[in-house]
C-alpha cells in the first residue's frame, strides 16, 4: 500500500453525459477540492441525442482550472492527470485545424437504428460479437462514425486522404489537452466502438472493411495506465502527466476495487451499469448482455460482463426537468416513502428504446396502471423502482449465464436516495454496499493515474483504499418480490 505523499496530488477529470467534473485527490485518494459544470442536451429529431464539443471541452477546462484555483494547489504538485468519460459518443475533426465535422452524437442516439438492422439482416451480428463481445446496436461508436462519414458533405473524402480524426471522448479531450500533439485511446473506450478486437485489443481490419470506415481516422489505443503526453502549459499554467485514461463504468470498477474475478459493481449515473469482473478470460452471455474490456495493464487484459440500461438517474432529471414532478431530485426520497411497493402504477423508462438484456432501439417508454389516486409520490417510487426492475433483469440475465451475483457495490449520483437503495436491495433480495465515495468513476481514473505515476505500486492498493458506507439488506417476502417483477415483465412485453 502506498504512503501518503504531502504535496502530491491526483486530478480526476470525468467528463459525463449531463456535466464535466474535475476532482482533486490527495496521495491517498481522500477528495480534496471538486467542481462541475452541467452543459446543454441537444435532440434535433426524435431518438437522436447530440452534444456540442465545444461545451464538453469548455465545461472540462472550466472545472479543472477551477479546482486548482479553488484548492490553492500549484500545479506543479498535481503529479498526474486521469481522464474518464462518457463511453461511445462519437466525434470527428480535423487532423489541422481540430475543428470537429459536427456535433458529438451521443451514446443514447438511436439514429442508426435501420444501419444496424441492416447488418443483422446479412447475417454480420455473430461475426461483431465473437470478434468485440458486443451487439448491432446504435449504442456503440462504430455506426454513429459510419453516419458523420456518409451525411456529412465532403467527410468521407477527407478521411480517405487521411485529414480526419475519429475519437470517442477520452481521445477528443486528450487531443485538446495537448494541444492537438495526442491521437490516442486507450483499450476499455476503444473496446466500445464496436471496431475493437477483443482477443488482440487492436482495431479489427475485417471489420473496419465491412462498415467502410477507413483505418487512418483511428487514433492508437494504448494501455489505461500510461503516458499519454502532457497538457499544454496554457490551460493550467504548467504541464500536467495525463497518466490514465478510462471509460468511466470501467473506472467504477476499479474505483470499487473490483479487481478480482467474481466482483460486480453498479453505476446510477444517468444510465446503469453493471459490471462482473470475469478475469483474464472473456465470457460471452447467451442472454445478451456485453462483453468487454475491463481494463488493460501493461498489455495484460482483463475482461468484464457488462450489463448496459439507458435511463436511471435521467428518469428522475425527467421528472424534474420536463414534468415539473419533482422541485430537486432529492425530493423523489420524501415523496416515495409512503408508496407501496404492490403500487398499481409501472413505468417501463424506454425513452430511448432499451438496453440490456432487451436490446430494442424501437421501444417507448410508459406508465401503465394509473388510477384517479396517482399522484407526484406514485410517479416518483414507480420511477425509482423502474431503475431497481431494470438492476434485477441485468443481474438475472448474469445469473442464467452461471455468473450469480451474491452482492451488489454501488456508487452514482442516485446512490444518495435510500429509498431506491432499499427497493434496489428489496428487489434483487441482495445486499447493497454502497461505496464511502459515491464519486467511484473518478476515484478510479486518479487511482490509474497514480499507479503510472509511482504514487501507487500495484492494483492492488485499490482494496485498501476502498471503504463502504452503509450497507441494506432485504426481508421482502419473495413472493411478493416474485409478483412485481412477473408485473414489470408483463408491462415491459406491451411495449416491445
Ligand atoms: O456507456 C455510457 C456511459 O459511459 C455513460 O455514463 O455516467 O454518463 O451515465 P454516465
Amino acid at each position: 500500500m502506498a504512503n501518503a505523499q504531502a504535496d502530491t496530488y491526483l486530478l480526476a477529470l470525468d467528463q459525463g453525459t449531463t456535466s464535466s467534473r474535475a476532482i482533486l485527490y490527495n496521495s491517498l485518494l481522500q477528495p480534496q477540492c471538486s467542481a462541475a459544470f452541467e452543459f446543454e442536451q441537444h435532440y434535433p429529431h426524435n431518438g437522436w441525442v447530440e452534444h456540442d464539443a465545444e461545451d464538453l471541452w469548455q465545461t472540462t477546462l472550466q472545472s479543472c482550472q477551477q479546482v486548482i484555483r479553488d484548492s490553492g494547489i500549484e500545479p506543479q504538485h498535481i503529479k498526474a492527470l486521469g481522464i474518464t468519460n462518457q463511453r461511445e459518443t462519437t466525434l470527428l475533426w480535423e487532423r489541422s485545424t481540430g475543428k470537429v465535422l459536427s456535433n458529438a452524437i451521443v451514446w443514447q442516439d438511436r439514429r442508426t437504428a435501420r444501419f444496424c438492422d441492416s447488418l443483422k439482416q446479412q447475417g454480420l451480428e455473430p461475426l461483431f460479437r465473437e470478434r468485440t463481445g458486443l451487439l448491432l446496436d446504435p449504442y456503440f461508436s462504430a455506426t454513429k462514425l459510419r453516419w458523420l462519414l456518409d451525411n456529412v458533405e465532403g467527410a468521407r473524402e477527407a478521411a480517405e486522404r487521411g485529414e480526419l480524426c475519429f475519437g470517442t471522448v477520452d481521445c477528443y479531450l486528450l487531443w485538446r489537452l495537448t494541444n492537438g500533439k495526442v491521437h490516442a485511446t486507450d483499450a476499455s473506450n476503444a473496446s466500445r466502438t464496436l471496431l475493437m478486437n477483443l482477443a488482440t485489443r487492436q482495431w479489427d481490419d475485417e471489420l473496419l472493411e465491412i462498415l467502410d470506415i477507413p483505418p487512418s481516422v483511428l487514433p492508437e489505443i494504448r494501455d489505461n495506465a500510461s503516458d499519454f503526453g502532457h497538457t499544454d502549459a496554457e490551460f493550467f499554467g504548467h504541464p500536467i502527466a495525463i497518466s490514465a485514461m478510462v471509460g468511466d463504468q470501467q473506472g467504477a470498477l476499479i474505483g470499487q476495487a473490483c479487481i478480482h474475478k467474481g466482483m460486480l459493481k453498479s453505476t446510477y449515473g444517468t444510465g446503469c451499469f453493471a459490471l462482473l469482473n470475469t478475469g483474464s478470460s472473456p465470457i460471452f452471455s447467451d442472454n445478451r448482455l456485453l462483453t468487454t474490456l475491463a481494463y488493460q495493464l501493461n498489455g495484460e487484459p482483463t475482461y468484464a460482463l457488462e450489463g448496459s440500461i439507458f435511463m436511471a438517474g435521467a428518469i428522475i432529471q425527467w421528472l424534474r426537468d420536463s414534468l415539473g414532478v419533482l422541485s430537486t431530485s432529492a425530493e423523489s426520497e420524501t415523496l416515495a416513502e409512503g408508496v407501496d411497493y404492490q403500487q398499481s402504477e409501472i413505468l417501463v423508462p424506454a425513452f430511448t428504446g432499451l438496453g440490456a438484456p432487451y436490446w430494442d432501439p424501437d421501444a417507448r417508454a410508459a406508465l401503465f396502471g394509473m388510477t384517479r389516486d396517482t399522484g407526484r409520490e406514485e410517479l416518483a417510487a414507480a420511477a425509482l423502482k423502474s431503475v431497481a426492475m431494470q438492476s434485477q433483469d441485468l443481474l438475472q440475465a448474469m445469473a442464467d449465464d452461471g455468473q450469480p451475483a451474491t452482492r451488489l457495490r454501488v456508487d452514482g449520483g442516485m446512490t444518495d436516495n435510500r429509498w431506491f437503495l432499499q427497493a434496489l436491495s428489496d428487489m434483487t433480495g441482495l445486499p447493497v454496499e454502497r461505496a464511502a465515495i459515491s464519486e467511484a468513476t473518478s476515484l478510479g481514473a486518479a487511482f490509474l493515474a497514480g499507479l503510472q505515476s509511482g504514487v501507487f505500486n500495484s492494483l492492488e492498493d485499490i482494496t485498501a483504499l476502498h471503504k463502504v458506507d452503509i450497507e441494506f439488506s432485504s426481508n421482502l417476502n419473495a413472493l411478493i418480490r416474485d409478483e412485481i417483477r412477473q408485473r414489470w415483465l408483463a408491462a415491459v412485453a406491451k411495449i416491445r
